[in-house]
């Protein structure tokens, strides 16, 4: 089994970034008790801010791996050209989201890639990529 949690623009700054939404926890830390936990899984991760590549790595691995874990930050409410590739790929993709974008801003209740996903999990902090791990087990 293997998957990759794909994080997008500003998610490297978690445990620093808005500490009241996002949590106090790097995802370098939560990524290694995640890697702990499923041991029969193996698991990669990615992050990028920039959209290009992005794209690029979901292409890249949307047609032998078995999941995608996806959380494009803010350019889940923007990219038309990631909602894209979602759509282009075999790879099962589970959105998610770490904090409840629906209680926050109404640009942010827009996203370009739920129709594209197998499901999307928002708003369980960090463990919204444990429910997604899950989900695609
Ligand atoms: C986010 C929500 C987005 O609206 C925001 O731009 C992010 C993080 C989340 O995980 O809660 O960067 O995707």
């Amino acid at each position: 089994m293997k998957i990759i949690i794909i994080n997008g623009p500003n998610l490297n700054l978690l445990g620093k970034r808005e500490p009241d939404v996002y949590g106090n926890n790097s995802f370098e830390d939560y990524f290694s008790q995640l890697q702990f936990k499923f041991k029969e899984v193996q698991m990669e991760y990615f992050q990028s801010n920039i959209e290009g590549e992005i794209i690029e790595k979901i292409q890249e691995v949307g047609f032998s791996y078995d999941g995608i874990v996806l959380n494009a930050a803010a350019y889940t409410h923007t990219s038309v050209g990631i909602g894209d590739a979602v759509k282009a790929i075999e790879t099962p993709v589970v959105e998610v989201h770490i904090s409840n974008t629906f209680k926050r801003e109404e640009f942010r209740h827009v996203s370009y890639i739920s129709a594209g996903a197998k499901g999307v999990i928002l708003g369980f902090g960090l463990q919204s990529y444990d429910l997604a791990i899950q989900s695609l087990l």
